[in-house]
């Protein structure tokens, strides 16, 4: 995208903005081409009510958070999958019991949730790792209400189950026509939040914090803060997994790495 002197400043200074604010970054991220596309049009959008001054506009995004959150939700890849990543799962399927056997309670949070396949997930295996009555506990948060919103309503076209191994399907998910709904038992269990991997994770200690295709959206110090809240917020004993794409990144950055698994890599405190 061909950009003009003063469009390409402004792109700079929105995307340090949303860095600061929301992790969505340039540096060390690098910004893809529907980025800026979107971008662009965002910052057209402002300019109406600026009178076509885009400076004003770039004024108008810091004096008012609310518009940059807005910015942020055009920005927004909310792709997800229950089962994201197979190896990974079974993974976890493979571990848990063994690792967080004998503990009172087992917390799980689900960062950059999206709609919240995945912390659905986790409570589908947390139950069939620890049995039904285990006190285990999961949250999803993600800075879009709107994710979160359709996070907390739990049903979902039938297309989109395929990754849900059989048995957890039949034991977890119940069939409505074309729609599932995950069974109402996890009401208890399962929590979403709206919230900004930048503020950290809502308060309390985790065992499991899974922070997959969040990273490769944030600029480096961005991506830093993230890590190093999410680290803090583990509970002894506990793991932050990301994606496997991301794993050299947060390598990279200086964390500790272990095996969860033959070719599974999680990092802790
Ligand atoms: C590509 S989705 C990944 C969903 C899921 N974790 C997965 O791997 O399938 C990225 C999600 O991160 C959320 N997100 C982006 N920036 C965020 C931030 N600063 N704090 C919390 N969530 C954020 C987006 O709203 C989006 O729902």
């Amino acid at each position: 995208m061909s950009l003009s002197a003063e469009r390409r400043r402004a792109h700079a200074e929105v995307l340090e903005l949303l860095e600061k604010r929301h992790g969505i970054g340039h540096k060390g991220a690098g910004v893809s081409a529907w980025m800026e596309v979107r971008l662009d049009r965002a910052l057209d959008a402002l300019c109406a009510d600026t009178g076509g001054v885009l400076d004003a506009a770039v004024e108008l995004l810091r004096a008012e958070p609310g518009r940059l959150e807005e910015i942020a939700e055009r920005l927004r890849v909310g792709e997800t999958r229950f089962f994201r990543d197979v190896p990974q799962w079974d993974a976890l399927r493979a571990t848990l019991a063994a690792r967080f056997a004998g503990r009172e309670r087992v917390r799980a949070l689900s960062v950059g949730c999206s709609t919240g396949e995945e912390g659905w997930s986790l409570a589908m295996v947390l139950e069939e790792a620890l049995g039904r009555g285990a006190a285990y506990r999961v949250v999803g948060m993600d800075r879009s209400d709107a994710a979160i919103a359709a996070a907390r309503e739990g049903r979902y076209a039938q297309s989109q189950i395929g990754q849900v191994p059989r048995e957890l399907a039949e034991r977890c998910l119940t069939r409505h026509g074309d729609t599932v709904q995950v069974a109402e038992r996890f009401a208890e269990r399962v929590s979403f939040v709206a919230r900004d991997a930048m503020v950290g994770p809502p308060p309390g200690h985790y065992e499991i914090v899974l922070c997959k295709n969040l990273l490769i959206y944030f600029g480096n110090e961005a991506a830093e803060r993230a890590v190093s809240l999410m680290l803090k917020s583990l509970a002894e004993g506990g793991f932050l997994m990301v994606a496997k794409s991301e794993v050299p990144r947060v390598k990279a950055l200086g964390h500790t790495a272990e095996q969860l698994a033959p070719g599974i890599v999680v990092f802790r405190a």
